[in-house]
């Protein structure tokens, strides 16, 4: 199976299943005698991890991580860097009843067709928290890129048809949804709940924002900056499209209202969401992602069996009815990842 790898200057490797032993990644391509923050990095893990956040899954995953080699003296020796973290809570038997069924919007049917045998425990390397690997890497991208005065933040500015109609960046931390609108966030907090009780599941809008980035990252033709964020975020399980900028709000507009102008000073607007041609133009990239309603609910749904054999199923386990709020840290660290490796093309490490 391949695809297992991403980047090019910097390259991650992530390996494991949600219910084996353990999931890792091997980080390849890091410059040498970075400290790395242990307690930054346990502190990105426990954003992301099953039981971390009220409105989320009941699961408990400590997710402490080990390092396994590329460190010495708290410093990164330049070496594969490999990072595993141990599974701990898995109850595969919540699992078991539907071990032959496929769940409506998982990966199940698909990876049942194309390989002929799927781990049924949770998804296999299709569950979310194949994710925790990428985490781990790019939280160490993230402490390296915050260096260099480059700041990644992604926030929630919708869920199902709740708007944050506000950017208080400071509110981003004072409320379990993680928007930027402290109104907002209530009516989104009530939505979560009342989709959990309907044992039903919603969607939202994850936007991010990347300041301090200087122009010039970003490899014209195929290796645009906004393609490679583009594949890196798409890559995340339950991410269904990705706007750059004002995005597809810019196709309904004249070029007089869209151009970015420019005086002494620099850009006047943003509507391009900081890159031109593929290349970073040194203003702020902000792009936004929509995430699909977690697929795995509790409402009876019709399906068939391995047989193809209509049934229904019912998802039994411990499921976040809106994942949005643990995929915001996979985003700023699939974003931390690629424009390491940008950076490193562009400047060496
Ligand atoms: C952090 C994270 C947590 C997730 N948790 C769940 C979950 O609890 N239940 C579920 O059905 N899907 C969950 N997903 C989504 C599935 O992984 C995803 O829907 C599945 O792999 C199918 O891929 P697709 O939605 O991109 O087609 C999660 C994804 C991420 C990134």
């Amino acid at each position: 199976m391949p695809g297992n790898t991403f980047g090019t200057a910097l390259r991650i490797t992530t390996f494991g299943e949600s219910h084996g032993a353990a999931l890792g990644v091997v980080i390849d391509g890091l410059e040498s005698n970075f400290p790395i923050d242990l307690d930054h990095l346990a502190l990105q893990m426990a954003r992301r991890r099953p039981g971390g956040n009220p409105l989320g899954t009941k699961r408990q995953e400590p997710d402490s991580v080990e390092v396994l080699s590329g460190m010495f003296e708290g410093k990164t020796t330049g070496a594969p860097l490999a990072i595993i973290i141990k599974n701990t809570n898995q109850r595969s038997g919540d699992y078991h009843d539907i071990s032959r069924l496929y769940r409506p919007g998982h990966a199940d049917h698909t990876w049942q067709q194309k390989f002929g045998i799927r781990d049924w425990r949770g998804g296999g390397r299709s569950s979310g928290r194949e994710t925790a690997a990428r985490l781990a890497a790019g939280a160490i991208a993230m402490q390296i890129l915050e260096k260099k005065g480059i700041h990644i933040q992604a926030y929630t500015i919708s869920i199902g048809n709740i708007l944050a109609h506000k950017r208080d960046y400071d509110e981003i931390a004072c409320n379990p949804v993680s928007a930027p609108d402290a109104e907002a966030a209530i009516l989104m907090e009530q939505l979560i709940e009342r989709m959990r009780e309907e044992q039903d599941s919603v969607g939202g809008v994850i936007e991010c924002r990347i300041t301090g980035l200087p122009s010039g990252l970003g490899e014209p033709v195929f290796d645009k900056a906004d393609a490679l964020l583009a594949h890196a975020i798409l890559s995340i399980g339950a991410t269904k499209g990705i706007e750059f900028g004002d995005g597809f709000a810019c196709a309904s507009r004249r070029g007089s209202e869209n151009n970015d102008q420019m005086d002494a000073d620099g850009f006047l607007t943003n509507h391009a969401g900081g890159i031109n041609g593929g290349i970073t133009n040194g203003d702020t990239v902000v792009f936004r992602t929509a995430v699909k309603p977690t697929s795995s609910i509790g409402m009876q749904q019709k399906t068939v069996d391995m047989e193809g054999n209509e049934r229904t199923i019912v998802v039994e386990g411990r499921h976040d009815p809106c994942i949005c709020v643990r995929i915001i840290p996979v985003v700023e660290a699939m974003s931390a990842i690629t424009l390491l490796s940008l950076w490193y093309e562009q400047h060496g490490r």
